[in-house]
C-alpha cells in the first residue's frame, strides 16, 4: 500500500510525534514521516525524530515576528521539497495562515486536547476543569482558517474525576491523543475520509464509532 508522506510540525516535547513514529515502525500505519519542523530550537521533538533517522529542522519563529505568512511560505517550500502529502500539527503552538492552508487544502490535521467546539485555544485542560464539565477529551480535525474550528475527524472522551488536577487530566487525555491521532492518519492514508460540509464521514467499512468501540 502507498505510504502517505507526512510533514509534522512541532513546538515541544513531541509525545504525539513519538506515538506516530512508533505506530509506523510497528507497521500499523501506512505512512512515512519525511520531515519534522519545529519553530522552537530546543524542542525535544527534534531529538526524537533524529533518533529515528527522520530529517528534523528548526525554522526560527524569531526571524519572522509579525510575518506569519512569510514563515508559512518557508514551511510550504520545505514540505514541497520532500513531496509532503499530509501535514500533521502535533503540539505546534503557532497559528497557521492561509498561505499554508491554501497549499494543503483539507490536507492539514491538528490534535487538540479538548472536545471541540468546547474549549478551543490554549490551556484547555485547566479551562475544562475550571468550568466543571464532567467529560473532556481530545479531537483530531482538519485545519481551516479559524482557531480550532475545522471539520472534526475523530474524538475520544475522557471523564473528569473529582480529584483531577490539570496534570492528571492532561495525562489521561494525552493517552487518548496518542491513539486517535494515528487512527485519523490511518483513515486518511487509506483514502476513507470524505468531507461533507462540516461533517467528515468514514467510507468503506466501519464508522468511527465502531472502530473506537472495537479498539478502545
Ligand atoms: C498535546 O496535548 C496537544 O494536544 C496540544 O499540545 C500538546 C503537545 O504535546 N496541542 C495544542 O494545544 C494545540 N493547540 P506533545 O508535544 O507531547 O505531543
Amino acid at each position: 500500500m502507498h505510504k502517505v508522506k507526512l510533514g509534522v510540525l512541532v513546538s515541544g516535547r513531541g509525545s504525539n510525534l513519538q506515538a506516530i513514529i512508533d505506530n509506523i515502525e510497528k507497521g500499523l500505519l501506512p505512512a512515512e514521516i519525511v520531515i519534522v519542523i519545529s519553530d522552537q530550537p530546543d524542542a525535544y521533538s527534534l531529538e526524537r525524530a533524529r533518533k529515528h533517522n527522520i530529517p528534523a529542522i528548526h525554522i526560527s519563529e524569531k526571524e519572522y515576528r509579525g510575518k506569519r505568512d512569510d514563515y508559512d511560505a518557508v514551511l510550504v517550500t520545505e514540505f514541497q521539497k520532500k513531496n509532503v502529502e499530509l501535514v500533521c500539527l502535533a503540539g505546534f503552538m503557532r497559528i497557521i495562515t492561509p498561505t499554508l492552508i491554501k497549499a494543503y487544502p483539507n490536507r492539514i490535521l491538528n490534535i487538540h486536547p479538548a472536545l471541540l467546539p468546547a474549549f478551543p485555544g490554549l490551556h484547555v485542560q485547566k479551562a475544562a476543569l475550571d468550568h466543571g464539565v464532567k467529560f473532556s477529551g481530545c479531537t483530531v480535525h482538519f485545519v481551516d482558517e479559524g482557531m480550532d474550528t475545522g471539520p472534526i475527524i475523530i474524538q475520544a472522551v475522557v471523564p473528569i474525576l473529582d480529584n483531577d488536577t490539570v496534570d492528571s487530566l492532561s495525562e489521561r487525555i494525552l493517552r487518548q491523543e496518542h491513539k486517535i491521532y494515528s487512527r485519523a492518519i490511518k483513515l486518511y492514508a487509506e483514502g476513507r475520509l470524505k468531507t461533507d460540509g462540516r461533517r467528515v464521514l468514514v467510507i468503506g467499512g466501519k464508522t468511527i464509532a465502531d472502530e473506537f468501540l472495537l479498539n478502545p
